[in-house]
């Protein structure tokens, strides 16, 4: 059996945190696919590449020059693109609303099946993201939902951007969560929506550690 467990939802409802606790719990690999979406934009940008140049981004997909490395210090994977960790640079707003603009093109996420589906070891993977219980792992045998109400996402945005020093309006943020929900949501390939055998979880009241229980739970019921 597939030992991938997916995690999708929208920006911001805990999918990114939840995955980091379980994987360094069950010791399972991780794939943000996020990031990879991210990384084509951050590429766009750096190149000059208009972002509706389809041809030029599947491409740029295709050959993304990429690696994920363990930091010393740090347990975490770093995104190094063109020999340079860019780790800080494509969580940018700016990054990530590039992101959902490629993203939404059907030629890149074609470009990037492979790669994502390179991901799944033996060891097993966590895959979190917008389509991963409905595209890139379809038999994964558990698959979580994972949304909280957009004021709520709005509210955590903001506590971690002040908690970094910057100076942000929350309207600003709910605002722009807003966007990207709607782009995520009504594009016509791979939509964000929950896969049909998903585990639907709201995150809005619930802290981190009831999250990461409740989905635990599911792991463990499969076996
Ligand atoms: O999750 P994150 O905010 O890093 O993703 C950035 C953007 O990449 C999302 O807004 C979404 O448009 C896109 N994305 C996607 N499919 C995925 C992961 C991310 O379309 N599996």
């Amino acid at each position: 059996m597939l030992k991938v467990l997916t995690i999708d939802g929208p920006s911001g409802s805990g999918k990114g945190t939840v995955a980091k606790i379980l994987s360094q719990k069950l010791g399972w690999e991780l794939l943000d696919s996020g990031a990879l979406y991210r990384l084509v934009a951050f590429g766009a940008l750096k190149h000059g590449i208009e972002l509706d140049d389809v041809d030029k981004l599947a491409e740029l997909a295709l050959t993304l020059d990429v690696e994920f490395k363990l930091e010393e210090g740090n347990e975490l994977l770093v995104p190094v693109f063109e020999g340079e960790n860019v780790a800080s640079q494509i969580r940018t707003e700016k990054c990530g609303d590039a992101a959902s603009k490629v993203a939404a093109l059907t030629p890149v996420r074609d470009a990037l099946l492979d790669r994502q589906r390179a991901f799944a070891t033996e060891q097993g993977l966590i895959a979190d993201g917008r389509d991963m219980g409905t595209v890139v792992f379809p038999s994964a045998p558990v698959k979580v939902y994972l949304s909280a109400s957009a004021e709520e996402r709005a509210e955590r945005r903001y506590n971690q951007l002040k908690a970094s020093g910057e100076s942000v309006s929350i309207a600003a943020i709910l605002d722009e969560i807003k966007a990207r929900d709607d782009r995520d949501m009504n594009r016509s390939v791979a939509p964000l929506k929950p896969a049909n055998d998903a585990i639907e979880i709201d995150s809005t009241h619930l802290s981190i550690d009831e999250v990461v229980s409740q989905i635990s739970d599911a792991l463990s019921e499969v076996g």
